[in-house]
């Protein structure tokens, strides 16, 4: 197994699965923690990314599939293509279509009740065909929370340009029918980091 890269909580492997290209995802062990506490932690966000990477292909967003998944792994299909954080990166992106893509999966992820938990281009992979892939759902939950959504919408504004953050939320809110109320909920917790800004400058 080849290790491919190494993330916050996770080693990357790449590997083949019963023929397919696959993804091995493994949370490893932190030494410099309490080990029952964070073993905890481990097997829970191991499962929970499992169990919301499979919810979320059955609600027909684009997520990679689950091939299987252990105590501390989750085995997927892996998605060909390049992270949109880097495509971003290069000059003369044709930026419509991966923009609209953005928020058109995150539209379909809000419709069956997923809030992603860490919605930047960093966690999205966009295909040879320009098609927007949604991975990393370590962070995910299923709730009718609107503050959690909202917290999705906060965190692909501020990861995009203003440009490219008008072209996807236009498009959000072109595919789900509670956009507004998110939309508002954005605007209130906006509205309210103003505010504790303005508090603190006065303290
Ligand atoms: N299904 C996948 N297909 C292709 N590459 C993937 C896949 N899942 C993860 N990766 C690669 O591994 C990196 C880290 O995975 P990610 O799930 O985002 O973990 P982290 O929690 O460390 O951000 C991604 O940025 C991407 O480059
Ligand atoms: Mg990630």
């Amino acid at each position: 197994m080849e290790k491919m890269t190494e993330g916050a909580e996770a080693d990357i492997f790449k590997l083949k699965f019963m023929g397919l290209d696959a993804i091995l995802k493994y949370r490893r062990a932190k030494p410099y923690m309490e080990k029952s506490l964070y073993e905890n932690i481990r097997i829970s966000r191991t499962k929970n990314e499992a169990k919301l990477m499979m919810l979320a292909v059955y609600s027909g967003a684009s997520a990679p599939k689950l091939l299987f998944a252990t105590k501390y792994a989750v085995c997927m299909e892996a998605i060909k293509g390049i992270r949109l954080d880097e495509m971003l990166a290069m000059k003369h992106v044709n930026r419509v279509k991966v923009m609209r893509g953005m928020g058109a999966e995150l539209a379909m992820l809000h419709s069956s009740m997923i809030a992603h938990g860490d919605y930047t281009p960093a966690n999205i992979i966009v295909d040879e065909t320009m098609k927007v892939h949604v991975i990393d759902f370590g962070l995910s939950e299923y709730t009718f929370s609107l503050e959690d959504k909202a917290i999705d919408l906060l965190l692909m504004k501020r990861s995009l340009s203003k440009k490219d953050y008008s072209m996807s939320i236009e498009s959000y809110a072109r595919h789900l029918e509670s956009a507004t109320k998110t939309l508002e909920k954005l605007e209130e917790i906006e509205q309210r980091g103003r505010y504790q800004d303005r508090s603190m400058n006065h303290r």
